[in-house]
């Protein structure tokens, strides 16, 4: 049995401490956040023990970590869950800084523990059931891929201030997913924004609404459009065209009822936003964690996924500033 601890019981730290509750071969020893209410609530909940962070990471009964604190934090609990030999499952982005990322990856790597970054999507039954099907050559050589991916209402402007903006904070998801479904590393990066939906947020130095033209070394190209805005739901879908045809995934809707009239077809809207819409994404990304603990395994996406999503983002960013098209290294 894996004695795993959660670092931060915020919202994501409440997602996985529900989804361990539902993993064989692990269970939640302890828990730690700044508020000490909030460490004593999920611990209640769960069944485990509040503690400091220190102390999980310091505990030689705890096997792994799951760290779902604020991503300003991350840093130096990777680098002192990696020196204490913890496995680590980190939410992303890893860092704001690509860097302090090579940093981490230096000390998790000399350090030979399994680290897995949460980019929860490419465990979404959808999305891996495109990436599988890409893989077994159902439509041919990959050459477009269009990745749509729109909030149902944008965060508050005090999050945007300290979110390192829509690139590095939304965009970041689907910079991973065009890796994924693209199957090559990005070479060229172009993007351009506004802010539409609240001009507060264009005061803020940011953009709601967004898109992003990725090339990779062989010439596949993907094009995201990300907007803080869908009155329909959370729209989240993803189409690959290839040389033998296309495949896509398309929006989860809260019911499947449709109901048909002299005005039309309707049915119902996208499953409101994250929460709801990769509940069984977060439970899978837990259990293959938990799997490769347990298989001796490497867990995918790596740090060095959650890198490269970053360098594409800061990319992406500076397209933005300039209007250039940025050249990745
Ligand atoms: N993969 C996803 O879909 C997804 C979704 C939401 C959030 N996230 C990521 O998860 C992280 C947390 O986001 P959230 O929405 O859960 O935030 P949150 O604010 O709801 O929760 C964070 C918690 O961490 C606690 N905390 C702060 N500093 C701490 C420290 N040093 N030690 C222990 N606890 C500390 C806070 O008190 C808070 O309870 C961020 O990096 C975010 O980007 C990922």
């Amino acid at each position: 049995m894996l004695n795993i601890g959660i670092l931060g019981c915020g919202r994501i730290g409440h997602v996985h401490a529900r989804s361990l509750q539902m993993v064989d071969g692990a269970r939640v020893v302890a828990v730690a956040d700044a508020f000490v209410e909030a460490a004593n609530a999920l611990a209640s909940g769960v069944g485990a023990k509040a503690m400091t962070a220190d102390e999980i990471i310091a505990s030689p009964d705890i096997d792994a970590v799951v760290i779902g604190t604020p991503t300003d934090t991350h840093f130096d609990l990777i680098q002192s869950s990696a020196k204490a030999g913890k496995a680590i499952f980190c939410e992303k982005p890893v860092d704001m800084s690509a860097d302090r990322i090579r940093e981490c990856i230096k000390t998790v790597e000399a350090a030979g523990v399994p680290f897995l970054t949460g980019f929860n999507r490419r465990f979404d039954p959808g999305f891996a059931a495109v990436h599988a099907r890409i893989a077994a050559g159902e439509i041919g050589d990959v050459e477009l891929v269009t990745i749509l991916s729109r909030d149902p209402s944008p965060p508050p402007v005090s999050y945007i201030k300290s979110s390192g903006g829509l690139f590095r904070d939304m965009m970041i998801h689907d910079f991973d997913m065009a890796r994924f479904l693209l199957g090559e590393d990005v070479v060229r990066v172009y993007a351009t924004g506004s802010a539409l939906v609240d001009p507060a947020i264009g005061e803020a130095g940011d953009v709601d609404t967004a898109v992003a033209v990725l090339t990779t070394a062989s010439g596949k190209i993907c094009q995201i459009s990300n907007s803080r805005r869908a009155t329909y739901g959370y729209d989240q879908r993803a189409e690959v065209h290839g040389s033998r045809g296309l495949i896509r995934a398309e929006n989860v809707r809260e019911n499947n009822v449709e109901i048909a009239n002299g005005a039309g077809f309707r049915s119902a809207p996208a499953q409101h936003f994250f929460l709801e819409r990769y509940a069984g994404a977060y439970l899978a990304e837990m259990m293959h964690f938990i799997d490769c603990l347990a298989s001796g395994r490497a867990p995918s996406p790596g740090i060095r996924d959650g890198l490269a999503a970053q360098v594409i983002a800061d990319a992406a960013a500076r397209s933005l500033a300039t209007g250039i098209v940025v050249e990745l290294g």
